[in-house]
C-alpha cells in the first residue's frame, strides 16, 4: 500500500481518455495494487472520492465514498467502480458545490443529475449495478468525468460561484444557510 501523488490540472494525464481494464486483469497484482493505493491516497487528503488518472493511471477506475453526508453510513469504506458507466434516472440537473484534490482550495456549482444509475466492475471483478442519489450521485458524476479527461470547472455554468475555499466558507455558506432558513 502506498499513498500516491496526485496529479494537479494541468498535468496532460487529467486530460486524457482512461483505457478500460481489461476483465482478465481486474484481479491481477496490478490492478489491485492500484485500488489499494487509491482507498488509501483518498482517506488521507479527505477526499470523497479519486480516479486512477489523478495518480497517473490512466485507466477507468475510480473509488468513491457512497452514503456521504447520509445517516445510515457513519465510517464506509470507499467503494471501488471498474469500467464503470453512468445512465442518469433523473433528466433535471442541480447545481452543487464541488471540489477536487487535483483543483486544491477550489470551490465551485456545478450542475449534476439527482439521481443515476451506475453498473461496472467491484474490486472483485463482480459486476455490480448500484443507484445513487444525492451526494454519491454527484461524485459518482465527477469521478466519471475524470476517465473522459473532464475536469469539474468544465462543467460549470457561472464562473462567478468559483471560490477559493476559505471565501466559499466566509461567504457562500453563510447566504446559503440564510436562503433555507
Ligand atoms: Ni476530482
Amino acid at each position: 500500500m502506498a499513498i500516491r501523488k496526485v496529479a494537479r490540472l494541468g498535468h496532460p494525464v487529467l486530460r486524457q481518455v482512461a483505457r478500460l481494464v481489461p476483465a482478465d486483469q481486474i484481479t491481477a497484482p496490478e490492478t489491485q495494487q492500484l485500488v489499494r493505493d487509491l482507498c488509501e491516497t483518498v482517506i488521507e487528503y479527505e477526499g470523497v472520492g479519486l480516479a486512477a488518472p489523478q495518480v497517473f493511471e490512466s485507466r477507468r477506475v475510480f473509488v468513491m465514498y457512497a452514503g456521504v453526508g447520509e445517516e445510515e453510513a457513519d465510517a464506509p469504506s470507499p467503494v471501488v467502480w471498474i469500467n464503470p458507466e453512468i445512465k442518469p434516472l433523473d433528466p433535471e440537473r442541480e447545481q452543487g458545490w464541488e471540489g477536487c484534490l487535483s483543483i486544491p482550495d477550489l470551490r465551485g456549482l456545478v450542475p449534476r443529475h439527482r439521481r443515476i444509475e451506475i453498473r461496472g466492475f467491484d474490486a472483485d471483478g463482480q459486476l455490480r449495478t448500484v443507484q445513487y442519489e444525492g451526494l454519491s450521485a454527484v461524485v459518482a458524476q465527477h469521478e466519471l468525468d475524470h476517465l473522459e479527461g473532464i475536469a469539474f470547472l468544465d462543467r460549470m455554468e457561472d464562473f462567478r460561484t468559483l471560490s477559493f475555499l476559505k471565501e466559499h466558507e466566509r461567504y457562500w455558506l453563510p447566504r446559503e444557510a440564510a436562503d433555507e432558513s
